[in-house]
């Protein structure tokens, strides 16, 4: 759905978003709680909301509404006329103007100023709120600031809350008065609550203000999502006091809250009782590790791929020559054909010791402000766009076209492709020892669950599981992955995880197992 004009303000909003963000440093950002909703997770909440809203007409509320990433998914997954109204708050007057040129057409009524410490009017009450609310730390609230928003809870909800509560807390529990009864809200805060004392007024209020549905915690290696959002969860429930008996609410993780990499159903009552919610889903699934793939263990993806790996990826001299700054460039490896040895060794700042290091080329700043800062560099973007690289299919769906996808460095890389010459393995593992990302020739593996937790704890693991994966039969490889011609094969992501990894914990099962039961979380 969604119309061609909102298509078209949401394109403005990303390049808006990248133009607001670059203004300010890292740390003035995080002081804001400034963190866009990727789009795709944005889309993601509002179709979720679809499911959830049945066919009534939306009155939605967004208290700290940005550039108004989730009115434009609100645009693109309900029909036009089921939003009655749409109101968004947003303390920045940048974004608040921003927010406010972007969508006032679509109907969006933004109002700038703090949210905490406005009134809703008695005569208008949300249905829907989706939010993803400043996550700025309790040291960053003046003293002054925390009497205030301690007071308005205590008189909103009669709630006391300790002064090491983050302002997402507040946001989330002062919004309760803006919301019509049986009102669905969604809220995108970090995880932190779910375990920590300060958490717990806000656990109380899920459990016994509200009708808690869903919580959905994003695995924190699950790199799709930008680094601020590692740690987040998706908390979903309704303004209407829980059921007297018999409730429970639906806890998943990892991948997405559409489909999940498990879920479990965890009954009201054991959530009051418990302190530590990251526990559920509660051994989701106990795997023998003769079943274990490794998809159970790693989370695998594809390499990142830029469009023009000739534009995109640069030789340190090239790089030299067009003065590109370095904080754009990323270190990233060679294809494999280029590496001597299966061991990436790093230098002592993780630059890996190849033969022709290589950078990725990785931006997020404005042309303009490229013009003006660094001259050079912006010659080298002309050039590019001289080759209509920017037009390309993939560069031309990125805001700006030269930034990349976010691929974080992997301790373990299969190449993608490979030819089987004289019984020789046609895929080669990598034991990737430095910071340097990867493209696409290769799979990337991630660890994940108990692995990544023993490798936490004992690094000098890796190099056990690097020897076991280059051992993996070649025969196992090429019965799931494609042959072309020429005897050359390809294996995709999901086909590398259905690949059987019991073997892979032999040896390690009494590092891995944690208590009495190996515990998966299944992919
Ligand atoms: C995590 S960002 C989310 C923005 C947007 N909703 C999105 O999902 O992309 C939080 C936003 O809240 C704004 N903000 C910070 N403190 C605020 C406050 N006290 N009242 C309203 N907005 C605030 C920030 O400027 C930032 O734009």
């Amino acid at each position: 759905m969604g119309t061609a004009i909102a298509h078209s303000i949401e394109e403005s909003r990303q390049v808006e978003q990248t133009r607001l963000d670059a203004l300010k440093t890292a740390a003035e950002r995080n002081k804001w709680g400034q963190f866009a909703t990727p789009t795709p997770l944005a889309l993601s909440l509002a179709a979720y909301a679809h499911t959830l809203m049945g066919e009534h007409p939306v009155r939605f509320l967004d208290p700290s509404i940005g550039t108004g990433s989730f009115f434009s998914a609100l645009l693109e997954t309900f029909a036009e006329d089921r939003l009655e109204a749409a109101r968004g708050v947003e303390l920045d007057p940048l974004f608040a103007r921003a927010a406010m040129d972007l969508w006032a057409g679509q109907g969006l009524h933004v109002d700038q100023g703090d949210f905490t410490t406005q009134q809703p009017a008695p005569d208008v009450r949300f249905n829907l709120v989706i939010a993803n609310p400043p996550y700025v730390r309790h040291h960053h609230l003046s003293g002054d600031d925390k009497e205030r928003l301690k007071a308005k809870l205590m008189q909103s909800l009669r709630l006391d809350i300790s002064g090491l509560a983050g302002l997402y807390c507040y946001f989330m529990l002062l919004c309760h008065d803006w919301m019509e009864k049986h009102a669905l809200a969604i809220w995108l805060i970090p995880s932190e609550f779910m375990d920590v004392n300060y958490g717990s007024t806000v656990r109380r209020y899920l459990t016994e203000h509200v009708t808690l549905l869903h919580l959905h915690r994003f695995c924190p290696t699950d790199s799709q999502f930008a680094d601020a959002l590692v740690s987040s969860v998706v908390v979903a429930f309704r303004k209407a006091p829980p059921p007297p008996s018999g409730h429970s609410a639906r806890f998943s993780f990892g991948g997405l809250i559409e489909s999940p990499d498990t879920e479990a159903l965890v009954p009201l009552d054991t959530l009051r009782q418990s302190h530590k919610w990251t526990q559920f889903p509660a051994n989701p699934h106990v795997v023998k590790t003769d079943d274990l793939k490794l998809g159970d263990v790693f989370s695998i993806k594809r390499g990142l791929a830029t469009g023009s790996n000739g534009f995109f990826i640069l030789r340190k001299e090239d790089a030299l020559k067009w003065q590109i700054p370095n904080q754009f460039l990323k270190p990233i490896l060679p294809g494999p054909r280029n590496l001597q040895s299966d061991t990436i060794e790093a230098s002592a700042n993780g630059l890996p010791l190849v033969a022709t290091p290589l950078f990725l080329l990785d931006c997020n700043h404005s042309e303009a402000e490229i013009e003006q800062k660094w001259p050079s560099f912006f010659e080298y973007l002309q050039q590019g766009k001289k080759q209509e690289i920017h037009s390309a299919y993939l560069a031309s769906r990125r805001v700006p076209w030269y930034s990349q996808e976010n691929r974080p460095p992997a301790p373990f890389l299969c190449t993608y492709m490979g030819r089987s010459r004289n019984g020789k393995h046609p895929f080669r593992f990598i034991w990737n020892r430095s910071q340097a990302t990867a493209h696409n020739v290769y799979l990337m593996l991630y660890p994940k669950g108990p692995l990544r937790d023993a490798l936490k704890e004992r690094p000098e693991l890796e190099a056990e599981i690097f020897e076991k994966l280059q051992n993996i039969s070649q025969d196992l490889f090429i019965s799931e992955g494609r042959v072309y011609g020429g005897g050359l094969h390809k294996v995709e992501p999901k086909e590398l995880a259905k690949i059987p990894a019991g073997f892979l914990l032999d040896g390690l099962e009494s590092t891995i197992r944690k208590g009495q039961q190996l515990t998966l979380v299944m992919a």
